[in-house]
């Protein structure tokens, strides 16, 4: 059953939309901001709670890649491999990433911190290469200013 707290959030957003369908991706944002990510079990309890077949809500939480199925670290790296950014380097970016962080795309560091995944296009080409760290969207990265952005903790 979802929380209180969880419950309480997703009304809030619920005049935003016409339907409880509509609510389904900020109900599962919500639920994984509190959980950190949304198990097999949360899924169902978003279905139960919004009164939505769980094969509706399966599908929304796969569709959008930012809703995580699997536990993540306390913070997610989305690299984005799309085409402007794998001319600008994406993968130099990768390679830093992978060697810094101590752990392969998909994977999370050994410390907890970050988790790496790749992203198709986040919308914004012109300042390719782009990254995500948790929330932040970083652009025009370079392997000099990755160090600073992961001390920053983004
Ligand atoms: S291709 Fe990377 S932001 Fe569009």
């Amino acid at each position: 059953m979802l929380s209180e707290e969880e419950r309480r959030d997703i009304e809030r957003e619920a005049p935003n939309y016409a339907t409880r369908k509509a609510l389904c991706i900020d109900a599962l944002r919500i639920v994984q901001g509190h959980r950190g990510y949304v198990s097999d079990q949360a899924l169902q309890e978003v279905a139960d709670y919004l009164g939505l077949p769980l094969s509706h809500v399966e599908g929304v939480a796969t569709f959008y890649n930012l809703i995580f199925r699997h536990p993540v670290g306390a913070r997610v790296i989305l690299v984005c491999d799309s085409v402007s950014c794998w001319i600008m380097g994406c993968e130099r970016l990768l390679d830093r990433l992978r060697a810094h962080l101590e752990t392969d795309v998909g994977g999370t560091s050994p410390d907890g911190r970050y988790t790496l995944l790749t992203a198709p296009c986040l919308g914004a080409c012109d300042f390719a290469p782009v990254l995500m760290i948790g929330e932040t969207l970083h652009r025009d990265v370079t392997a000099e200013t990755l160090p600073d952005l992961l001390g920053k903790g983004g």
